[in-house]
C-alpha cells in the first residue's frame, strides 16, 4: 500500500517526520511517499492513503495514533474519527480552482518521473514548439501579472527583456518570500520544485537567455534542498542543460542563497546580493529587464509568477485568461494565516470577496472571538475592518480601497488586537529591515517609532494626542511619496490604515466609525 506523508516545513513542524517513522516502523508492507502540502494546515500533519476509492486522508495525525490508525484499517481507508475522505472532496480544497498549486500534495517533489507522469513538462513542450515571440505573446494572452505583489503584467516584462540586445541574459527567480503570514513561494519549491525549473526554463527560452538564478531566503532549508534536488533531475532528463528538451536550446540554473533580510526580495537590492555585494536597493531606472543582473538584461519573476507558466502553456493561454476579475487574471495562491481556524493555502480566481476568504474559507478566528482587522499583503499591507469585506480580491479594487494584495497573505485578528501597537510594529519593521539608502525611510521609521511610543504613553495617561496623530499622518505622507523602494514607501499603509479604520485605538475619546462609513470613504 502506497502511503503519503508530507514533507513540507509546516507539517515536519507538527510532527510529520515521526508519523513517517512510527508507519516505517510498525512492520506493515507500507510504500511512504513524502509529498508536500494540500495547504489544509490545520489539519496537519495529513496522512493520505492510497485505496480503490482514491487517496483517503486522515488528520491531524500524530506519532502516537499511527498503531491505532492501523489496527482500524487505516490501509483499507477504513472509517475514523480522523478521516477526512479524499482530500479533493474536502469543502477547503473543493471550492478552490487549484492551477499553480495543482501538484502540491500529490507528487513526490523529488521524482521527476512522477512530476513528468502528472503531466509536467507539458508546457515546457509546448512552448519548444513555438518561436520566442510566440512564447511571449502566450504569456501576454493569458493576462498574467507578476505575483511577488506589484502586479505588472509579466507578458511587457518579457518582451522588454527579449527585445534586449545583449550576448548574456538571465531568469531571476525571487524566492525571497519575506512577507509575514506568507508560504505559497514555500510551498510550491518544496511540494512541485519540478514546477518552478520548467518556468523556468520557458522564461529563458522565451527572452533568450541562458542561465537562471533562484534567490531563496536561508530560513527556508527544506525549500533549498527540493530545488537543488530538482535542478539535479531535471538536468539528468534533458530539460536543463545545453540542448533544453533537445530543442538545441541552452538554459541552466542555480540556488542562491540570502542572508535573511527583508528588502533583499526587492528586486535591485537581490541582483546586488546575487554580485556578492550588500542587499542595498539601486535606484530605478534602468530597470533590471535592461540592465540587471551583472548589468544584464534580467527577467526578474516571483517564484509564483514563474510557476504558473507551465499550466498556461500546457492547457492554452485562453483558459487562464478566462478566469478572474477585471485586469486581475487567472488565479492567485492566497494564504491564510493569524488567527484564523482554517489556516492554509487557497488558490482560487481574483474577484473572490475579503469576506468569503475570512469567514467562509477560513472559518472565522481561531479563537472563536469577533474578527476586528485583517492585514492583507503582508507587513506592509492595509489593515481592513469587517465593514470592508465586501472588497472583491483584485490588484485595482484593492488600490481603490487604500489596500494592496500584495502577494498575497491573508493575517486575521480578532477584537483583542490594539491597532496602536500594529502601527507601531509597522514603523518597527521597517526601521529594523530598512537598507539605509534614502532618509524617509532610514530616519523616518525610527521616528515613526518615537511618535506611536508618545500616542501611547498620552492614551494610557488619558491626554489629547491630536498633535502626535497629524506629525504621525505627515511623517507617513514623506515616508510614501519620499521613499525610494516599497519598504519605506508601503510601511505606511498598515499605519494609515489603522488610524483611519481604528481611531478609536489612537484616541480614547474618538468613537469608531459607524459601519458602513469607512466603506463609503
Ligand atoms: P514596481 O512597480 O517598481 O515593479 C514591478 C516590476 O515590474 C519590477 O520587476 C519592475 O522592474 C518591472 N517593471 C516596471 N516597469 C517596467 C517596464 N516598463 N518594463 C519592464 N519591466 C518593468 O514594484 P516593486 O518595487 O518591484 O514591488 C513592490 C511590490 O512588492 C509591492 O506591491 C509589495 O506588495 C511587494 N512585496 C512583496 C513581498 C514578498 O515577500 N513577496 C515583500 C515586500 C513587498
Ligand atoms: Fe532602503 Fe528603505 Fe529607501 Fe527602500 S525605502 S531604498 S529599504 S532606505
Amino acid at each position: 500500500t502506497r502511503i503519503f506523508v508530507p514533507r513540507d516545513a509546516a507539517a515536519v513542524a507538527v510532527g510529520a517526520n515521526e508519523v513517517a517513522a512510527a508507519l516505517k516502523a510498525s512492520g506493515r508492507a507500507v510504500e511512504i511517499v513524502r509529498t508536500g502540502s494540500r495547504g489544509m494546515h490545520w489539519l496537519e500533519p495529513l496522512v493520505e492513503v492510497e485505496t480503490a476509492e482514491g487517496r483517503i486522508g486522515y488528520g491531524p495525525v500524530a506519532a502516537a495514533d499511527v498503531d491505532a490508525l492501523l489496527a482500524a484499517g487505516m490501509l483499507d481507508g477504513a472509517d475514523h474519527p480522523s478521516r477526512i475522505g479524499r482530500p479533493e472532496d474536502h469543502p477547503f480544497l473543493a471550492r478552490q480552482t487549484r492551477s499553480t498549486m495543482a501538484l502540491c500534495g500529490i507528487v513526490d517533489p523529488r521524482s521527476e518521473s512522477d512530476y513528468a507522469a502528472h503531466g509536467g513538462w507539458r508546457g515546457l513542450s509546448a512552448a519548444l514548439k513555438e518561436d520566442a515571440e510566440a512564447r511571449v505573446r502566450t504569456v501576454t494572452a493569458s493576462g498574467l501579472r507578476g505575483r511577488g505583489g506589484a502586479g505588472f503584467p509579466t507578458g511587457i516584462k518579457w518582451e522588454t527583456v527579449r527585445k534586449a540586445a545583449a550576448a548574456q541574459k538571465y531568469v531571476v527567480c525571487n524566492a525571497d518570500e519575506g512577507d509575514s503570514g506568507t508560504f505559497a513561494d514555500r510551498m510550491t519549491m518544496e511540494g512541485d520544485p519540478f514546477r518552478l525549473v520548467e518556468g523556468m526554463c520557458i522564461a529563458g527560452v522565451s527572452v533568450g537567455a541562458t542561465y537562471g538564478y533562484i534567490y531563496i531566503r536561508s530560513e527556508y532549508p527544506h525549500a533549498i534542498e527540493a530545488m537543488e534536488h530538482a535542478i539535479a533531475g531535471a538536468r539528468q532528463a534533458g530539460w536543463l542543460g545545453a540542448s533544453v528538451g533537445g530543442s538545441g536550446l541552452a538554459f541552466d540554473m542555480e540556488v542562491r542563497v540570502g542572508a535573511g533580510a527583508y528588502v533583499c526580495g526587492e528586486e535591485t537590492s537581490l541582483l546586488n546580493s546575487i554580485e556578492g555585494k550588500r542587499g542595498i536597493v539601486r535606484a530605478k531606472p534602468p530597470l533590471p529587464a535592461l540592465q540587471g543582473l551583472f548589468g544584464k538584461p534580467t527577467v526578474v519573476n516571483n517564484v509564483l509568477s514563474l510557476a504558473a507558466v507551465p499550466a498556461i502553456f500546457a492547457e492554452g493561454p485562453e483558459a487562464y485568461e478566462r478566469l478572474g476579475l477585471g485586469r486581475s487574471r487567472g488565479t492567485m495562491p492566497i494564504q491564510l494565516a493569524g488567527n484564523v481556524r482554517y489556516g492554509g493555502l487557497v488558490e482560487v480566481p481574483f474577484g473572490i470577496t475579503l469576506g468569503e476568504l475570512v469567514h467562509e474559507i477560513g472559518g472565522g478566528t481561531a479563537s472563536g472571538r469577533p474578527v476586528r482587522a485583517v492585514q492583507v499583503g503582508g507587513p506592509l499591507g492595509a489593515y481592513f475592518p469587517p465593514s470592508l469585506f465586501d472588497t472583491p480580491f483584485d490588484y485595482e479594487a484593492f488600490t481603490a480601497k487604500d489596500g494592496l494584495i500584495g502577494h498575497g497573505g491573508i493575517t486575521v485578528f480578532d477584537d483583542t488586537v490594539d491597532m496602536a501597537h500594529m502601527a507601531r510594529f509597522a514603523m518597527e519593521f521597517c526601521a529594523a529591515e530598512s537598507c539605509g539608502k534614502c532618509t524617509p525611510c532610514r530616519i523616518g521609521a525610527v521616528r515613526g517609532v518615537e511618535t506611536v511610543d508618545r500616542i501611547l504613553e498620552k492614551r494610557s495617561a488619558g491626554q489629547p494626542v491630536a498633535k502626535e496623530l497629524t506629525l504621525l499622518a505627515d511623517l507617513c505622507d514623506t515616508m510614501k511619496f519620499g521613499s525610494l523602494c516599497a519598504l519605506g514607501g508601503f510601511t505606511p499603509y498598515p499605519v494609515t490604515s489603522a488610524m483611519t479604520h481604528f481611531p478609536e485605538d489612537f484616541d480614547l475619546d474618538a468613537q469608531p466609525l459607524p459601519a458602513g462609513l469607512e466603506a463609503a470613504e
